[in-house]
């Protein structure tokens, strides 16, 4: 079978970008042409200006209309064994049509914002398609943020309706999730519904006038609905992500260019044959990989998806296996922290299965160690799928550099090259690009169809953050090299974000967190080197003087803390160690000294100390560090 990317179509999209893209938009259903291409005043951008299309037509209707219907969309495979469901484009097309008009009914309008806080069902992506389908740009949040993370997001994006669950299944226990939400709506006052899924049939606390079950208000809707298009710069959704502020930034996509640009990345790098493929991308819908590579990309490529609840964990070691085994998966998303899990629990786990369905791996959100790739390569791609390691962002929207199966010869730990279409270099602190060889400044030279149109409420932020650093490019955050032969190399961000198995974190927010504790003075939280999940979150804290030393020094305070911040932001933002210590290492002018902290987290030499106002303070912490190690081995 020919690959779907024949290397003409980087020479094809060298020659000229816009044209591609055009090429590229095409594939999509407009209801009305564009005029231009791109409009591009730096640092905004408008792609396929003119046109008109409705992102819901486009992953859904148009295969329908096609006589795919009976297509599956998605294999559902819920956290235990009990549940599963087959989720056809018909299926799929009555169940949007019926949540679009149930959102009518509660008198959402084109242009309203929606929150989505539910975890991987299929009413998740019925949710956001309905939300498409009616212009009303949706928030999704991911299910594991506290109350106070949902909150802080419907605020800034000014959300008036919420889409959540009673309560989600995790590794076989159900935990609630509506209780959250009313706590997250004690102080949003113009949150007027609460839609809410039954999927544990745990009871809930209710809002009489506010909350309606989903199954009471969806289910007598009709299944049809007459999709209006929307201009191609209509926004789509808002997704937060962190920055190197406490506050996360809420990064906004529109329909045109995002569709166009999910959808073609998703057809070249992962090579898919709709007809014959099962995909699975194994990301959280709530993350923007979900929302581009499980909803928006595989659905307007009219894929078949498998859609998995559980996540893998020790008392369940081979269940993915079973899974590729069962559905004959073809094509496998995931992230190296989770391939550096799986290696750790060995390859005799998925001996037993027969996995020769796959044929293409790829890999996302943080850079892939060559032990990882090659383990990935050897034993879940049996020597023979291709590796694709895909870099991009929340904010780019889709995949920007990346192998493509059947032309380019793939290096264990290297990212490759630009998507065709798309320009990536790596610059010097002057913006001057490198030569081979050398590393540097992850820049975008042009714009591209799926690049985030804006912070919402924020352009001086947008500005700032993207467009500041270097003159006419937009600086990614990440270090990068390119090798001898030109191929790049991604080494991690530059800035004060973390990666935590794959998760963005933001060091300024945890300390927020902490500094919001009544016990502490000051927080400096830095991202240690971590074998299974890239990095890991220490954090170092001095208390304020009504703390009692004894109570500072005990283990159970530093867990206190640790809790206090899985409470404020979420679970995946717990620190894995709280170091108490009398004094964080500062400059002589007051600046807290990270660098140095990051030496001791990872245990190394310290750096340069000359800058240092006292030098004994360094030694205190790296004991205390010590002390910790060893009380937790006994
Ligand atoms: C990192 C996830 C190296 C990078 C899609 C980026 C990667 C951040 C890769 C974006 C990769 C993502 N190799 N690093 N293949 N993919 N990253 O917004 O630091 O959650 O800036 O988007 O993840 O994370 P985000």
């Amino acid at each position: 079978m020919t690959a779907n990317a024949q290397p003409e179509v980087y020479e094809e999209a060298a020659r000229d970008r816009l044209a591609f893209w055009e090429k590229m938009a095409r594939r999509l259903e407009w209801a009305q042409q564009w005029d231009t291409v791109l409009e591009w005043e730096l640092p905004y951008a408008k792609w396929f200006v003119g046109g008109k299309l409705n992102a819901s037509v486009n992953c859904v209707d148009r295969h329908v209309a096609a006589g795919r219907g009976d297509k599956v969309a998605f294999h559902w495979i819920g956290d235990g064994e009990r549940d599963r469901r087959d989720v056809t484009y018909a299926d799929l097309h009555r169940q949007v049509c019926q949540a679009a008009n149930a959102l009518l009914d509660l008198g959402v309008q084109a242009g309203d914002q929606i929150a989505i806080y539910m975890p991987m069902i299929p009413e998740t992506v019925v949710a956001m398609l309905a939300c498409a389908r009616i212009g009303a740009p949706h928030t999704v949040v991911f299910c594991g943020f506290s109350a106070e993370a949902l909150r802080s997001r419907i605020l800034d994006c000014g959300c008036r309706v919420v889409i959540t669950v009673d309560g989600q299944f995790r590794r076989g226990s159900s935990a609630p999730v509506k209780p959250i939400v009313d706590d997250a709506l004690t102080a949003c006052p113009d949150v007027r519904r609460v839609l809410v899924v039954r999927r544990t049939g745990n009871d809930v606390a209710w809002t009489a006038g506010r909350d309606r079950w989903w199954h009471e208000v969806v289910d007598e809707q009709s299944v049809q609905h007459e999709a209006q298009a929307f201009d191609a710069e209509h926004p789509l959704y808002i997704m937060y992500t962190s920055g190197t502020t406490a506050k996360p930034k809420g990064i906004l996509h529109t329909t045109g260019g995002y569709l166009t640009h999910v959808s073609a990345t998703h057809h070249y790098v992962f090579d898919l044959k709709p007809e014959t493929d099962v995909y699975w991308c194994a990301a959280d819908i709530a993350w923007v990989t979900g929302h581009s590579y499980i909803v928006y990309g595989p659905l307007a490529n009219g894929a078949t998806s498998i859609l998995y609840e559980g996540t893998p964990h020790p008392g369940d070691k081979d269940r993915w296996w079973k899974l590729i085994e069962h559905h004959k998966v073809t094509i496998l998303y995931t992230a190296p922290t989770t391939i550096r899990t799986l290696m750790k629990w060995g390859a005799e786990e998925l001996e037993p299965y027969d996995l020769s369905s796959l044929r293409i791996l790829g890999s996302v959100g943080e850079p892939i160690n060559p032990e990882a790739w090659i383990w990935y390569h050897t034993h879940v791609g049996g020597s023979r799928a291709p590796v694709v390691d895909t870099w991009w962002q929340t904010e780019t929207g889709g995949i920007m550099i990346t192998p493509l199966p059947g032309i380019s010869e793939a290096k264990p730990g290297a990212a490759m090259q630009s998507f065709p279409g798309v320009s990536a270099d790596v610059v010097d602190n002057e913006g001057k690009p490198v030569p081979n060889g050398s590393g540097g400044f992850l820049v975008l030279t042009e714009p591209w169809p799926g690049m985030l149109r804006g912070i919402w409420g924020d352009d001086q932020q947008y500005r700032d953050t993207y467009w500041s650093r270097f003159k006419g490019a937009y600086f990614a955050g990440d270090g990068a090299k390119k090798d001898e032969d030109g191929d790049l190399w991604l080494l991690g961000r530059v800035d004060d974000v973390m990666n935590v198995s794959g998760h963005r974190i933001s060091t300024t927010e945890i300390e927020h967190a902490l500094v919001g504790h009544p016990s502490v003075a000051e927080a400096a939280v830095v991202g240690a080197s971590d074998a299974t999940t890239g990095q890991a979150i220490v954090a170092f804290v001095t208390v304020r003087s009504h703390v009692a030393d004894e109570v500072a020094n005990g283990e159970r305070f530093a867990e206190e803390l640790r809790n206090h911040v899985a409470a404020v932001i979420g679970p995946i933002a717990k620190p894995r160690q709280v170091i108490i210590t009398p004094e964080l290492p500062k400059t002589r002018s007051g600046k807290i000294m990270r660098r140095l902290l990051r030496d001791i987290a990872d245990g190394r030499e310290l750096g340069d100390v000359t800058t240092l106002l006292d030098a004994t303070v360094t030694d205190l912490i790296r004991e205390r560090m010590a002390d910790r190690a060893e009380e937790r081995e006994g």
